[in-house]
């Protein structure tokens, strides 16, 4: 079904993951499209409670963009490159269902900004992150400049962007970048075990509250946001089971 991909059930969670290899997972074109639309497939089906993206093999996540694709682009195929990927970018920081990014090797360029689009980061202990792009003479295309500076503040961002160094898995921990950082070996484990836990939890307010993080980011009242959200939430069958649970002693069965 996918050529530059392969996504795996197993269970409550579904594995995507890179598959170039012989080119440290760099990101084309039609690879980005493939993810936007797993990540569409698996949001409208609503079966697993968890994505985690990966690369294949134990040296890159994602190396970057693909520059071999994109070096003779002009200014109109660059900017329907950036678009067209921001956009599956955006639809991964939007899904409903949590996304694990597990970094397992180098997260440059395009690869540091598909794991920043994931809700969480974990990483092995051979991950390195960066924004190389100021070497190719040009600035990110995929949020970099944006997601960066979110997740690990504008001055340590604007570092890393103007002088385009990588930085390993611990600093990424310091830096706030990664939640977790474990062996090569333990990377897939800790990420189906994360996902494996929340099947305990009520998707529909996990849902909520990824919706309700992304509206600070989105011009949007944030706070108004979560008050509908909250007061949305009461009309649910999860708040119902939730909270007749918890009154039961009892745990909740989500559906
Ligand atoms: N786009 C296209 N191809 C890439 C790539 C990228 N971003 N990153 C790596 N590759 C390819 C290499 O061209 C090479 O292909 P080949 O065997 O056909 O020549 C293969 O992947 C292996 O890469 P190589 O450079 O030989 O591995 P290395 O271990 O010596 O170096 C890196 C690893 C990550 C330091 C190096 O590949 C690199 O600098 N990549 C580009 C990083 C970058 O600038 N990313 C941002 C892009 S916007």
């Amino acid at each position: 079904m996918y050529t530059n991909i392969i996504s795996e059930n197993r269970g409550v969670v579904q594995i995507i993951t890179i598959n170039r290899e012989d080119k440290l997972n760099a990101l084309n074109v039609n690879l980005i499209q493939e993810i936007g639309q797993e990540v569409a497939r698996l949001n409208a089906e609503k079966n697993v409670r968890g994505i985690i993206i990966t690369g294949k093999g134990e040296k890159a996540f994602a190396a970057g963009a693909d520059i071999s694709e994109f070096a003779h682009f002009n200014e109109a195929e660059a900017k329907e490159m950036s678009t067209k990927g921001g956009k599956v970018f955006n639809s991964i920081e939007q899904s409903e269902i949590p996304v694990i990014a597990a970094v397992n090797g180098y997260a440059l360029g395009g690869g540091c900004e598909l794991t920043m689009s994931c809700h969480v980061r974990i990483a092995s202990e051979n991950a390195l992150f960066g924004q190389p792009e100021v070497n190719l003479g040009v600035p990110p295309g995929y949020g970099g400049t944006q997601r960066l500076a979110q997740l690990i503040g504008r001055g340590r961002a604007l570092d890393m962007l103007i002088t385009a160094k990588s930085i390993d898995a611990i600093t990424a921990l310091n830096y706030g970048l990664v939640t977790q950082v474990v062996g090569l070996a333990e990377l897939l484990p800790t990420c189906i075990t994360y996902i494996e836990k929340l099947v305990g939890k009520s998707p529909l307010a996990i849902a909520e509250v990824i919706k309700c993080t992304n509206a600070l980011y989105e011009n949007q009242d944030g706070l108004e946001f979560e008050v509908d959200s909250f007061a949305r939430s009461f009309e649910t069958p999860d708040f119902k089971e939730g909270t007749t649970a918890f009154l039961e002693k009892r745990k909740p069965n989500y559906r």
